[in-house]
Parts: C-alpha cells; structure tokens; sequence
C-alpha cells in the first residue's frame, strides 16, 4: 500500500543532519537516482529523502557500457537539471571517473563545482582507504562527502565484470575496515553496493553515520535504486537486487507503436488535436489570395 507524502508546506528540506537524525531514530532512509527534470519533480513530489544525480547516467541515459566514459561536464550538466525540479531531497552529485582520483587541486575543484554550479548539497566518490585523504579534503572545503564501497563501477575494468564484492571473511574485513577510514575521513553517509547482506548490517551497526544499500539487504540504514531500474525502463540487463515496480519500457515501446500505427493509418491527428483558424479569417486569407492572383 502506497503512504501519501506530508504536504509540501510541511516538508522541510533534507540535509545531512536530516540523515542523522533519521540513523539516531531507526528511520529508514530512501534515495533514487534522478538525472532530468520531470524525474526530479516526481521524485521530490513521492516524499524520498535523497536525490543522487549518479554516474550511472553513463548507461541508462547515455548508452554507455559502463560509468567510465562519464565526464565532469556531463554530471553538472544532469545536475543542474534535477536541481531545478527538486527542492526537498537532500541532491548527490557523482563524481566521475578520474576527476578526483589525480590531484587533491582538481578533485577539490571538481567536487566545488557540484555546489557552485549544480546546485548539488553534497559529493558521492567511490573507494576505501585510498581515497581517505581525498574524502578529507573535501569534506575540509566544507562539502558533505557520500562514500560508496563494495560494487564501485568506476573499478569494473579491476574486477573484472561487475560483480558483488566482499563475499569471502578476508575481503569482508578490509570492507568493514574501509567503512570505519572513511567514517573517520569525515564522509557523512555510505552507499554499499552487491555486497552480502550480512555484511552491510554488521558494517551498519559499526558505523555511526547512515549507510544506503543497493544490493546490500535489508540491514542498511536505506536504499537506493536506479530509477530506470525502479520504474523497468532499461532492459539492457536487470540486476538481481533490483525490484521493478513497473514495467515503463513496454508502456512506451506499445504508445511510440501506436503513434506509427496512427500515422500510417491517416488516423492522427485528428480534428481534435488540430488547430483551426476563424471562419472570417480564413476567408480574409482566401479573398486576399484570390487578389493577389
Ligand atoms: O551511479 C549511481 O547511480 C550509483 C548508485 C548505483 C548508488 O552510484
């Protein structure tokens, strides 16, 4: 059964105290990826908590294989987008591939132009313990950094494929280790992504800031999902972890067929989605031709 959100003059804007706060209380957390305008405003408008303008935008916007290719002026450009149809989520911007993994100047750089030009509330970046120090940095700067562990698809090529992470005691350990350095790097959240279930509720209750599962099980302070993924508009691949709570690709396949169909058929447009111009007007426009002739 679907809840109704609170009226918007009773919504107030989500920070990352909100996150907190809601960690403290034992609320669930809930956070879709949105990339457009109209999707920002129907996220805002159902109630959820967090926005992210993921680097996913790479595959289920873009075409891409994977997240790699993601450039800066890409994210900002998708950023700006959502940060004009949502007012109440707490807004996420990705950071792409290599634009803070190479120097601490243009990470930081980077990470500003989220806020400054975006309108973006805070960072997400992949990695542990080697990105610490960058995590540091831009949270020092004054802007709210978001990990993400486990499945990190910038690092799909060192994988090799995308796989869940985390499965054996040995690689568990360096996860719940990497959870507590960037805890302690000043990172206000964690997405943890296909990663065993167990785990992320063992590295939820270790953490005292809020991890977002995706693939992760039931025990993450919240969930996020794709919202192509959500709503079954990409049919490229379905993970396993992923719901779809309907079945859009279809629904736009069959109208984009009946439009061709109507077309074809001298079907549409109708009267009814035509324009006409005044009785008078049109013979003005007849008897003003006829002159000319
Ligand atoms: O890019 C993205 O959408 C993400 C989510 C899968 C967490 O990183």
């Amino acid at each position: 059964m679907s809840t109704t959100p609170p009226n918007d003059s009773a919504r107030k804007k989500v920070t990352t105290r909100t996150f907190h706060l809601k960690k403290q209380r034992s609320e669930p957390i809930t956070m879709l990826s949105a990339y457009d305008y109209p999707t920002a405003l129907a996220v805002d408008k159902a109630g959820i908590d967090s926005i992210l303008v993921g680097d996913s935008l790479g595959m289920v916007v873009l075409g891409y294989e994977n997240t790699i290719p993601v450039t800066m002026e890409d994210m900002l450009h998708h950023c700006k987008a959502v940060a004009r149809g949502a007012t109440i989520p707490l807004l996420v911007g990705d950071m792409p591939f290599m634009s803070y993994q190479s120097t601490w100047d243009k990470a930081l750089d980077n990470a500003g132009r989220f806020l400054k030009e975006a309108g973006m509330d805070a960072v997400k970046l992949e990695g542990g313990r080697e990105r610490a120090e960058v995590v540091r940095r831009i949270v020092d700067a004054g802007i709210p950094v978001m990990g993400h562990l486990g499945l990190t698809p910038q690092s799909v090529h060192a994988f090799g494929g995308f796989r869940a992470q985390g499965k054996t005691a040995e690689a568990a350990k360096r996860l719940v280790e990497d959870a507590r350095i960037l805890q302690e790097a000043g990172a206000f959240s964690i997405v943890l992504e296909a990663v065993p279930a167990q785990l992320a509720e063992l590295i939820s209750k270790e953490l005292a800031i809020p991890t977002i599962g995706i693939g992760a099980g039931i025990g993450c302070d919240g969930q996020v999902l794709v919202i192509h993924d959500l709503i079954g508009q990409f049919d490229r691949f379905v993970p396993s972890f992923v719901k779809q709570y309907a079945q859009t690709h279809q629904i736009v396949l069959e109208a984009i067929q009946s439009f061709r169909e109507e077309v074809n058929a001298g079907s549409f447009p109708t009267d009814e989605h035509s324009i006409f111009m005044k009785a008078e007007e049109w013979e003005a426009l007849l008897d003003a031709l006829r002159t000319d002739d």
